[in-house]
């Protein structure tokens, strides 16, 4: 049975953690992890993901999987939006979840935009286009699991049957690279811990929860 949380009176607002990293970093097996931590520890806590199962998000799916055709800069749109709607949804949105006190971890959050869409544009133009969500809600911490495209594609290809149109390594490369000049680029607004992807996912889920653990003490 669930532990009950008990955390959720002493906090005004949750925190929000956000997990970054190229496709197979490993950043799904650690939002669990994490999950399962703060649980355990009797800590409100809401798991979440990018692109989402809302609408916006399931067209982001049938554009990934080559179902429908649209430019690069609709596609940057769409996350755009996608992501303004996980934020304020009245049901199930990210903000009134923050604002009761509950913690929340996303698997992805706007850095994604920021280094995959620069890929094909300039990311001053994908930063202005996320400006609504970062002034609604910055993470608490970014956290960017960082591992190699080699590793990352090795683990894609044990594990799916279909690549999707965003794992391609020679488009990793560009995308890891994308990262980190948006971190430079927004080091004095936010708060990014890289942590090696390379360890085991236990050594890696002990580094994070020495980061996170500070937060609710
Ligand atoms: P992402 O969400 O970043 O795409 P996943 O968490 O789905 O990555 O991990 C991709 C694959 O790699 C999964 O099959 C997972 O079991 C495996 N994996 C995750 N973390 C590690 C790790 N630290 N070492 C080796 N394999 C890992
Ligand atoms: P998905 O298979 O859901 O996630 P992952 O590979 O992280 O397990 O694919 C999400 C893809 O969408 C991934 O390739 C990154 C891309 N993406 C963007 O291009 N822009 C964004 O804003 C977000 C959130 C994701």
């Amino acid at each position: 049975m669930e532990k009950v949380c008990k955390e959720r009176e002493h906090l005004k607002r949750g925190n929000f953690f956000a997990f970054e990293g190229i496709d197979g970093s490993g950043k799904s097996t650690q939002v669990r992890m994490l999950a399962e931590r703060l649980k355990q520890r009797g800590i409100c806590c809401y798991a979440t993901m990018e692109p989402t199962d809302s609408p916006i998000g399931s067209l982001i799916h049938q554009i990934m999987t080559g179902r429908i055709k649209t430019d690069n800069r609709v596609i940057a749109g769409l996350f755009a939006a996608d992501r303004l709607d996980h934020l304020l949804n009245e049901v199930d949105g990210i903000l009134n979840r923050i604002n009761e006190g509950t913690a929340v971890i996303t698997d992805r959050y706007y850095f994604s935009s920021y280094a995959y869409h620069s890929v094909d544009m300039s990311m001053e133009w994908v930063i202005k286009a996320n400006e609504q969500s970062s002034a609604i809600l910055r993470p608490t911490v970014n956290i960017f699991i960082d591992v190699t495209p080699e590793v990352a594609m090795e683990r894609i290809a044990r594990n799916r049957f279909h690549q999707e149109l965003f794992e391609k390594k020679s488009r990793l490369v560009k995308v890891r690279e994308n990262y980190m000049k948006a971190f430079r680029l927004l080091e004095k607004e936010e708060k990014v811990v890289i942590i090696d992807g390379n360890q085991s996912q236990e050594q890696i889920a002990d580094e994070i929860w020495k980061i996170v653990k500070e937060y609710f003490e």
